[in-house]
């Protein structure tokens, strides 16, 4: 039987949030060995590794900043619009950790959390690393902090990914549908029952 699709995420949104896994895990990568001296017992040249790091960090904002001009950004901007606003309802599910009920929208108070979170902590990783990087500018007090900032929000910014990277291996339907860009109008039912019944022409639906 035909299964209603709709359309969840662009092809832009689609590449720019790959391009994103792809630099943060080459920060990671790269922040291993600059953190504990090597790479699983691997000594890499600490000059190239400081510099693949430091420019994977330059470049991590851009694919998504520049999504966000033009007019191939519109569905881009409209999902930020969407991820920012919170209703009444959503906040009371969070602050009930799950037990009021909620009617979804196309994402869940949870999902909104997680991207507030890591878009804030990756601003703060890149402040403080361009102040590693160019430290003569700074004072020493700046410098020291951000050292300490940068260590620490590392941890933050791995336990945060780790847990969009473990919901979304469990949640195989939204994973695919950032490589398809859809999902089936019965998952949406479920998952995302007000964005389903939202008319406002932000997506198209199409039997599959
Ligand atoms: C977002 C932009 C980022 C920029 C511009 C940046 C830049 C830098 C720079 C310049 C250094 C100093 C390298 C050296 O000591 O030679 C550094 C170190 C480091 N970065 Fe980043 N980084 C960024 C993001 C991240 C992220 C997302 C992580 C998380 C995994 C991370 C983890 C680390 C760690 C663990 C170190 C080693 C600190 C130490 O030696 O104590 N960085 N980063």
């Amino acid at each position: 039987m035909a299964t209603t699709q709709r359309v969840r995420f662009d092809v832009l949104e689609r590449v720019v949030h790959w391009l994103s896994a792809l630099l943060f895990a080459l920060l990671v990568v790269t922040a291993i060995p600059l953190y504990f001296g090597s790479l699983f017992g691997a000594r890499l040249p600490r000059f190239s590794l400081e510099q693949v790091h430091l420019w994977a960090g330059i470049a991590f904002p851009v694919p998504f900043v520049l999504s966000l001009l033009g007019p191939w950004g519109r569905q881009m901007r409209r999902d930020v619009r969407r991820v920012n606003y919170w209703t009444r309802e959503e906040i009371a599910w969070l602050r009930s950790l799950g037990r009021e009920p909620l009617e979804a929208d196309k994402f869940n108070p949870g999902q909104k959390l997680n991207a507030a979170l890591v878009a804030s902590s990756m601003t703060v990783m890149l402040v403080t690393g361009l102040i590693l990087k160019w430290f003569s500018l700074f004072p020493l007090s700046w410098r020291e902090g951000s050292t300490l900032v940068h260590d620490l929000g590392a941890w933050l910014i791995v336990a945060l990914i780790t847990g969009h990277v473990v919901m979304g291996l469990s949640h195989r339907d939204a994973l695919s549908s950032m490589v398809t860009g859809r999902v089936s109008e019965r998952w949406a039912e479920t998952n995302a029952p007000r964005w389903l019944r939202d008319k406002t022409g932000e997506s198209d639906s199409q039997g599959a």
